[in-house]
């Protein structure tokens, strides 16, 4: 136990204590460019020591390879540390823009069982629905997800990209600990729909990319000059080309607030995602990504950074001027829905 811990705060009504911010873990296998393993795994267990303990994968991060890559972490600590996988989703290897997504029962059935084999554990902590399949009722899947918690394959469900409608239907049918979706200084179109469901219904919210996928700490200004020819990011149309250069000029006033606090962008970026904890009177978990230890330190440095109005008022007008959607086919996001 070290001095520096982060706080907690509770996983939805009836979930777990956590650190207020868990670790994205999507970048050590995928998505991002080339990682080194052994730096992957000494920032794990370096976020283990600094509080955190959400630890968020999906079967869909390099086709299982994540949930692989992190089951001998999360065996050596698996009293400590919560589980957050996901199904849905796939994404064929050839063509990393397209999304592959079903809710039904037989897909579900088959997902769990190989997420527990590859995670190699008994049981999943917080299993998330990760996008919707519009051709299922919501009820039917989170219908078939309380099955898997009376079985004991799965303690607590999350959704991703929901609706605040279909959250309150699924909320209906069995409760829901946490919605994860995308939210930063960047992105903040949840805030009028699922945002004040999840208040309502006593379920937390687990921003996911709250560091805007990097672009918010300023480690890349342009994703087809500054990234590696696989990463995802040149396919988002936020950090490319005039959209990127526009974007990159949004971040003045993220340094301003930064200087004055002694930070770093990126901490202004994350701080305004717990802000949004009081000002929504929610419980929010933000789960940045980070495959090392310098910047795992950095980021739960965070937690501890209070924005005041001014900072506040400095931020606001962001998000409204991003140029640019977060993905190529917004349809698979709960904004197309909404
Ligand atoms: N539900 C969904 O649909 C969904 C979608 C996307 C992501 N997610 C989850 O959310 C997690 C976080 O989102 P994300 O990884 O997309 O985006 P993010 O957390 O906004 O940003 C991650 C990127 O920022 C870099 N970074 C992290 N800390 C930094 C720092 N202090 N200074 C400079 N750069 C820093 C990381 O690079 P380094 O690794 O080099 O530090 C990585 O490239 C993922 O890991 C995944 O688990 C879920």
């Amino acid at each position: 136990m070290t001095d520096n811990r982060i706080p907690t705060a509770r996983l939805g009504a009836g979930g777990p204590e956590v650190g207020v911010q868990g670790l994205g873990c999507m970048g050590m296998s995928f998505a991002y460019g080339p990682t080194d393993a052994g730096e992957s795994r000494a920032t794990l267990e370096r976020a283990l020591e600094l509080g955190v303990t959400l630890y968020d994968t999906a079967d869909a991060y390099g086709a299982g390879e994540n949930e692989t890559f992190l089951s001998p972490f999360f065996r050596a600590h698996r009293d400590e540390v919560v589980i957050a996988t996901k199904f849905a989703l796939s994404i064929p290897p050839d063509d990393q823009t397209r999304r592959v997504i079903r809710n039904d029962a037989p897909y579900i059935r088959q997902a769990v069982e190989a997420s527990l084999k590859r995670l190699d554990v008994d049981v999943i902590d917080l299993y998330y629905m990760h996008r919707r399949d519009v051709n299922v009722p919501i009820e039917d899947t989170v219908g078939v997800m309380a099955e898997l918690v009376r079985e004991g394959k799965v303690k607590h469900l999350g959704l991703s990209e929901v609706t605040g409608a279909e959250l309150r239907t699924a909320q209906a049918v069995h409760p829901i600990a946490a919605v994860q979706s995308e939210w930063s200084l960047f992105s903040r179109d949840i805030e009028t729909g699922v945002v004040p469901a999840a208040r309502d219904l006593g379920v937390a919210l687990v921003p996911y990319s709250p560091l805007g996928r990097g672009f918010l700490t300023g480690s890349f200004a342009d994703a087809d000059k500054d990234l590696t020819a696989g990463d995802f990011r040149r396919h988002q149309p936020r950090f490319t080309g005039e959209n990127a250069a526009a974007n990159a000029a949004l971040l003045d006033p993220v340094r301003t607030v930064a200087e004055a606090h002694g930070a770093s962008p990126g901490q202004i970026a994350l701080a305004w995602v717990h802000e949004q904890a009081r000002t929504h009177g929610l419980a929010v978990i933000p789960i940045p990504g980070t495959t090392k230890v310098g910047r795992i330190e950095e980021n739960t440095a965070a937690a501890g950074i209070v924005l005041g109005e001014r900072d506040l008022t400095l931020l606001e007008p962001i998000a409204a001027k991003v140029a640019g959607d977060r993905y190529a086919d917004m349809a698979f996001t709960s904004a197309g829905r909404e």
